[in-house]
């Protein structure tokens, strides 16, 4: 940028007075770069900014079409971060000026942010956002039609085979020859492609000098119309990922990350995701193509030279890429399958696989096979990574001789260390191959080796290098619907291997070669690597034995899991770990929206569990506060060592006999007095509350259920109808004719509070309110659903006598009483085994999930012989897994853990010892508003102002990301103000825990300036 005032002082007066005089504004104006038009910013009196362009002549059409596409956004994309037009004081959009000739003169809102080339903030946001910018301008400009854009025009880069005719002006010999390749391919290869795909008038040139970034990377503007043109809507994207690579790590991913972002508002085909890699190569092929003719006419511009370095920079990063690898990342990265028939291929071998033929020893029908841990963390780790080929094989011979095995195998999707050397590094950085592609099949050298289906010989390669697949052949193959696909057999021997020829047929189950000796095979012990493969990435039989992890997706469509065809008796694959990122996108794209992730601007990986804490993917462990489900701990070895005992020894439905599930409800049953003393067996707390419904219902023989504000009582639709904090909520459909709700008892902040003796009736008489307005109606209660503790309510105890007084109510107009005990019972509330003990009462109908299984899927219902005995109406009820004996037996263990470590006892020494703690801090911390709860279920209300009770939900959310980041603590929020913060840790919750935990929210509570 240049200041005006160094301009010829009479083209600063000219544009000053023709501000003035056609627009009536004053300011300071500085000139802006420009290829042909002349640019200046103009800074009103005001501080407002403008951009005021001097259009060279000559060019009406183009400026036309500049100004229709505006307007056009203008009415169909309002929104979209593009200038506006202003009009002159006459109301014209255009107006003339004299500088430097005549010149027609634009005045054009001013767009915020950086140029994309000089912005610090670039990042991953910005590839982001300019792929949905571009997505929507150009969703925008399908109804845009301009004479100005349909032309012949050279940076059309649908039209690139018009520059092979430049190729040879190119000097320099490797560039010249690349591009001419590219040229070539385009003609070939893209262009019959790119023409069935659509076209409209796209910008065209969304290059690093048009795109403006804001202070945090994303995309604020898009300049510059001038190069609009109508040609096929995925250059848009090409053009865009030209520019938006250079510099970045991994040039694919950023093409794959533009095309995702802009496919996911404007989705484009598969072959149009296809042919973006090639397209973006085209772009530096016309660019180099075009400077050569630039400098051919204009010797003297070397600028030209030095840009063209760069292009010929990034084009030489993308020609290290792999071609194929890179559209399957780019296809995989817009949500298509990577390898397009891949699934086909899998899908198929999955149908024929009962036909398949052994790959090794066809005699043994059953083989026993021994799997190996080639990993670093296994057993063998050192010495696989210390011994050499012959030791190795004796090291195998070993272990499949003590598991009287009949060979071994080495896994599919392992990630190896012993992969070293160059070779195994890719194109971009960081990304080495460590992933196996196949499966190891150990034998002694010169066992045979039979085809699993017919195919023909179709490539062979004899890779004599140290740690190389030495002899290596591929068999071709076809599925009924005609896909190719290869299985590919390496360490042959190179004996076997010499008797074969290109193109000769394989029957189903011959013998066609044989396993090579560590001398020839790469110098490993012997053995086969096989490995199906769906696309060999024109590598044809130097294919890559070994992916890389981070790309596993991708490579998993290019060599699948070859257990299909093996069909072994142990898993001969093992799940390929994955970064947090890809778990997100997988979980986005494939696992239900409306499932939430924790934390999910970080979120958590968590791999293992142990007690009081959850253990992430690096070894970090994290304090688990609400985690009342694995109740007696993490994996608590008696529990686990339960469900393993039973699981290997049965597991059915509860139609045969079985002592466990009896002994069980026996067991379960007395934990309740008379007259709870009959068990259902379910899976969740919403099937148990489902079932609940029904229980009442055929009991009662009424139909409607009364339940306290805010509650939740389960997803299934029966329940989110009696649940108001998801009918009231986000997409809920309001208060179902059938429920009626009761007023929430909240003493901290409702109608009557703490200290008021009669809170308990006073609350209680809105559900006698209810049962008023139901007998109005002529209808009666089945059931009142109420939880002893109100969790999503916000932690709440309930008044003295509440439950007692809402019972009666209820009881009088005949409906039966439920507590659930989903979340609360099981002696978390330490004083007692259930949470609506508290209140004195025995209900009709008991829940209980969560705890009840620590972490594994069951659930119960109590209630009385009389309701029992009312649902025995002739309907059997069937449950295919409830009370199955592994349920039971995980069960028992459950209440063995909570009597034998006295948990209920401990919940009640160390909840108390939480709550004072908590309330010492309130002393400290005006933020606390409330500290309640019962046990090890509690709440912290936070509050900014202790008389008004203003909710301070946003300091919460502040505290919790701060217990988590600072003292590895986790924690949730609850309430209808999302302002209590929720403690129901698992129950073995140490005193140590809980002081860790008041000194981290001391602390956390003291960064907070309130
Ligand atoms: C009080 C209460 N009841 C029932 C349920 C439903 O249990 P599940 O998620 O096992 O279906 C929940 C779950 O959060 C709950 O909190």
């Amino acid at each position: 940028m240049t200041d005006i005032r160094n301009e010829p002082s009479h083209e600063a007066e000219a544009i000053g007075a023709l501000l003035r005089d056609n627009y009536g504004m004053a300011g300071e104006i500085t000139a802006l770069p420009g290829e042909h038009d002349l640019n200046y910013r103009v800074r009103s009196a005001s501080g407002e900014a403008f951009l005021l362009k001097l259009h060279a002549p000559g060019a009406p059409l183009e400026l036309a079409m500049q100004m229709a596409v505006l307007d056009h956004l203008v009415r169909v994309a309002p929104d979209l971060p593009v200038s506006r037009t202003l009009p002159d004081m006459n109301g014209a959009a255009i107006s003339t000026a004299h500088v430097r000739g005549e010149r027609v003169a634009r005045l054009l809102t001013w767009l915020p942010g950086e140029v994309w080339s000089r912005s610090a903030a670039r990042g991953d946001e910005s590839i982001e956002t300019l792929g949905r910018l571009l997505g929507e301008l150009d969703r925008s400009l399908e109804s845009f039609n301009h004479p100005g854009a349909v032309r012949h025009y050279a940076w059309d880069i649908g039209r690139a085979g018009m520059h092979l005719e430049n190729v040879g002006l190119i000097e320099d010999a490797e560039r010249r020859e690349a591009s001419r390749v590219i040229l070539n391919r385009f003609t070939t290869d893209v262009l019959p492609r790119l023409e069935t795909c659509p076209r409209q008038i796209i910008h065209n040139d969304a290059n690093d000098y048009n795109v403006l970034l804001d202070g945090e990377g994303c995309v604020s503007g898009l300049l510059d119309f001038g190069d609009m043109v109508e040609t096929w809507r995925v250059i848009e994207i090409a053009v865009a990922g030209a520019y938006a690579l250079i510099g970045t790590a991994d040039p694919v991913e950023t093409i794959g990350r533009l095309a995702a972002a802009y496919h996911a508002v404007n989705p484009i085909s598969e072959v149009e995701a296809e042919l973006i890699f090639d397209l973006v190569c085209t772009r530096y092929a016309v660019s180099m193509c075009m400077a050569a003719r630039q400098i051919r006419d204009n010797p003297e511009n070397t600028y030209l030279l030095v840009s063209q370095d760069d292009v010929w920079r990034e084009l030489q990063r993308l020609q290290r890429e792999n071609r194929s690898i890179a559209i399957a990342r780019i296809r995989d990265a817009c949500g298509f399958a990577p390898i397009a028939h891949a699934p086909r291929v899998e899908r198929w071998l999955e149908r024929n696989a009962h036909a398949f033929s052994p790959v090794v020893r066809p005699v043994v029908a059953k083989p026993t096979v021994l799997a190996l841990d080639l990993t670093a963390h296994g057993p063998d780790a050192q010495a696989w990574a210390s011994l050499d080929a012959a030791g190795a094989e004796a090291l195998v011979d070993q272990r499949v001789a003590e598991h009287g095995a009949d060979f071994a195998i080495g896994l599919y999707g392992e990630d190896r260390v012993i992969y070293k050397g160059d070779a195994f590094e890719t194109a971009s950085p960081g990304a080495r191959r460590t992933v196996h592609l196949g499966v190891d099949i150990f034998a002694p050298a010169h066992e045979p080796v039979h085809a699993p289906f017919s195919g023909k010989v179709a490539f062979i390669y004899d890779d004599a290098v140290p740690f190389g697949f030495g002899p290596t052949v591929l068999l071709e193959h076809q599925t009924d619907g005609g896909d190719v696909f290869w299985t590919l057999y390496g360490h042959l021997s190179r004996e076997s291997v010499a008797k074969l020829s290109i193109g000769q047929a394989i029957a189903a189950g011959v013998a066609f070669c044989a396993f090579g000796a560590a001398s020839e095979n790469g110098n490993w012990s012997p053995h086969l690597h096989f490995q199906i493969v769906t696309d060999h990435l024109g590598l044809e039989a130097r294919m890559h034995g070994v992916g890389v992890r981070n790309h596993w997706q991708v490579w998993r469509a290019i060599s699948p899991d070859p257990s299909v065809i093996l069909g072994y008796s142990v898993p001969a694959s093992v799940i390929v770990a994955r970064d947090k990122a890809f778990l997100v996108r997988e979980r986005h794209r494939r696992i239900g929206r409306s499932l939430s992730i924790a934390y999910s601007d970080a979120p958590l990986k968590i791999v293992g569990g142990e007690g009081t804490y959850l253990i992430d993917e690096d070894g970090t462990r994290w304090l688990d506060m609400v985690n009342n489900v694995c109740h007696v701990g993490h994996c608590h070895p008696r529990v686990v060592k339960a469900a393993q005992t039973q699981a290997a020894r049965l597991n059915t439905n509860s139609r045969y006999l079985h002592d466990s599930l009896v002994e069980y409800s026996r067991r379960l049953a007395a934990l309740f007095p008379d007259p709870l003393n009959v068990c259902f067996f379910v899976n969740s707390g919403s099937e148990a509350n489902d079932l609940a419904i029904r229980l009442a219902r055929a009991y009662t023989g009424n139909r409607d259920i009364i339940t306290v504000d805010h509650a939740y009582h389960g997803h299934l639709s029966s329940l989110i109808d009696v649940s108001p904090y998801k009918f009231a909520g986000k997409g809920g459909e309001g208060r179902p004719a059938h429920v009626r709700v009761a007023e929430m008892p909240d003493l901290y902040r409702g109608r009557f509070r703490y200290g008021d003796e009669h809170a308990g009736r006073e609350y209680a008489d809105d559900v006698r309110s209810q049962m008023a307005a139901l007998a109005a109606e002529g209808r009666r209660p089945a059931l009142f659903f109420s939880e002893g503790i109100l969790g999503t309510g916000g932690q709440l105890t309930l008044p003295a006598g509440y439950l007692k007084e809402a019972y009666a109510h209820v009881r009088a107009a005949g409906g039966l009483c439920l507590a659930d005990e989903v979340q609360v019972g099981f002696g978390r509330v330490g004083s007692h085994m259930w949470a609506h003990e508290t209140q004195g009462v025995v209900p009709d109908i008991v829940t209980m999930g969560k705890p009840i299984g620590n972490g594994h899927p069951m659930a119960a219902v109590v209630t009385t012989e009389a309701v029992a005995a009312a649902f025995a109406n002739g309907m059997e009820y069937f449950n295919t897994f409830g009370g199955n004996p592994v349920s039971a037996e995980i069960g028992l263990a459950v209440l063995d853990v909570i009597r034998d470590e006295r948990l209920m006892h401990h919940c009640h020494v160390v909840g108390d010892r939480l709550m004072d703690g908590a309330r010492e801090l309130a002393k400290r911390h005006p933020i606390i508003g409330d500290v309640r709860g019962h046990g090890l279920f509690n709440g912290i209300e936070l509050v900014r102002d202790r008389e008004t009770l203003e909710p301070a939900a946003g300091e919460l959310e502040l505290v919790i990301a701060q217990m988590k980041q600072r003292h590895r603590i986790l924690l949730s929020s609850e309430g209808p103000h999302h302002n209590v913060l929720k403690i129901k840790p698992p129950a073995p919750f140490s005193t140590e825990d809980c002081d860790y935990f008041l000194n981290a929210l001391d602390d956390t509570l003291a960064t907070l300036s309130y």
